[in-house]
């Protein structure tokens, strides 16, 4: 907080205090003007109910000075006047810091009995496959869906159809570091409308579709452009996350349209990086539970 605004703030709640104080003690002295003590005010409710001129009971006022008096206690102990700290140097952030603390010396000793196990244990361990299962629904459902079924342009994670792979070293990457797809643009590179429709039709000819003469004419392109990161079958590339081409399990989509949007305007599809939220052997039992899915 910048020096005047911490002044202010706390010149400001100081003065307030005082003017509390003030105006407690100037009320309490004060009733209504030209009336004896115990005598009626003069006003009247409901026809029978009136007010006599008492002055508010002794214990009432007192509560307002025991008020005040814990509110500047409060304010000693507490940070409540601009950047003054506190006498019991409390704050939240610190508060927050000892909580985590407090839970990570709790859970630890059990994220470190699964660290030590083998991988492939550890995917059959019901105790880390609860664990595994928990944390997927708190951190990776929103985007992979809460059956990890996964939706366009977030892969499904049980179908055994691996992206980027499923072995330990893989999946620890891909949950610890996150992965980041470049499938370019090369629409200008193919020379025009025939020249996508022909090569959107090879790409449905390795799963399948019809290999008429059209799309087999882009299969010299084929090898000259996609081949290096979907491999000359089309059966993709871990190290660039390229997919296989020659399934029926698509990413964003297998209709005409889909794979026509995907060569012209690239896909960037993007698994953001958890290593540094969860640490090492959180990510290891969540590795292991994404590996228990096509199991
Ligand atoms: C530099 C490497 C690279 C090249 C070259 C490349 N691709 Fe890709 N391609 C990828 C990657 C990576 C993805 C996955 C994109 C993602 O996950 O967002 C992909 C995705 C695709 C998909 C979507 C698959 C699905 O499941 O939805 C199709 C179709 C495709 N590529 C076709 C082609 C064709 C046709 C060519 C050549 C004209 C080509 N790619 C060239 C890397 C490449
Ligand atoms: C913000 C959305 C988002 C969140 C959150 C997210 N993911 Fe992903 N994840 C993606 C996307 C998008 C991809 C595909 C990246 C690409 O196109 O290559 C992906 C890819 C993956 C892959 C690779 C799949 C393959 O075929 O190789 C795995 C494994 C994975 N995610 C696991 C997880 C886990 C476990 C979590 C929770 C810690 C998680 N993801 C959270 C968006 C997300």
């Amino acid at each position: 907080m910048p020096a005047f605004w911490h002044w202010f703030v706390a010149a400001g709640t100081i003065v307030f205090v005082i003017w509390c104080i003030w105006l407690i003690t100037w009320s309490a002295k004060q009733g209504p003007q030209n009336v004896a003590d115990d005598d009626l005010v003069g006003h009247k409710w409901d026809g029978d109910i009136e007010e006599w001129n008492n002055p508010a009971p002794k214990w009432w006022l007192y509560l307002y000075f025991i008020t005040i008096a814990w509110a500047i206690g409060y304010m000693i102990a507490y940070p409540s006047l601009g950047n003054y700290k506190g006498m019991l140097g409390w704050s939240q952030a610190g508060q927050y810091e000892a909580e985590m603390q407090a839970a990570t010396e709790n859970y630890e000793p059990i994220y470190e009995k699964f660290a030590a196990m083998d991988f492939v244990e550890l995917s059959q361990n019901a105790e880390a496959q609860a664990l595994g299962k928990s944390l997927f629904a708190s951190y990776c459902t929103t985007c992979h869906g809460s059956d990890a079924r996964g939706a366009a342009g977030y892969p499904n994670l049980t179908d055994d159809d691996w992206q980027w792979g499923n072995t330990e070293a893989e999946l620890l990457t891909t949950i610890g570091n996150g992965r980041q797809a470049a499938m370019p643009v090369l629409a200008p590179a193919l020379g025009g409308d025939a020249g996508i429709d022909n090569m959107v039709k090879y790409v449905k000819s390795l799963s399948g579709g019809e290999a008429d003469a059209e799309a087999m004419s882009a299969q010299p392109m084929f090898m000259a452009l996609c081949s290096a990161c979907h491999g000359p079958d089309g059966k993709g590339n871990k190290i660039f996350g390229a997919p296989n081409l020659t399934d029926e399990i698509w990413l964003y989509g297998g209709s005409t349209e889909t794979i026509r949007e995907t060569i012209v305007n690239g896909r960037n599809g993007q698994m953001p990086a958890h290593g540094d939220l969860f640490g090492e052997n959180r990510t290891k039992i969540l590795a292991a539970y994404i590996y228990s899915l096509t199991q």
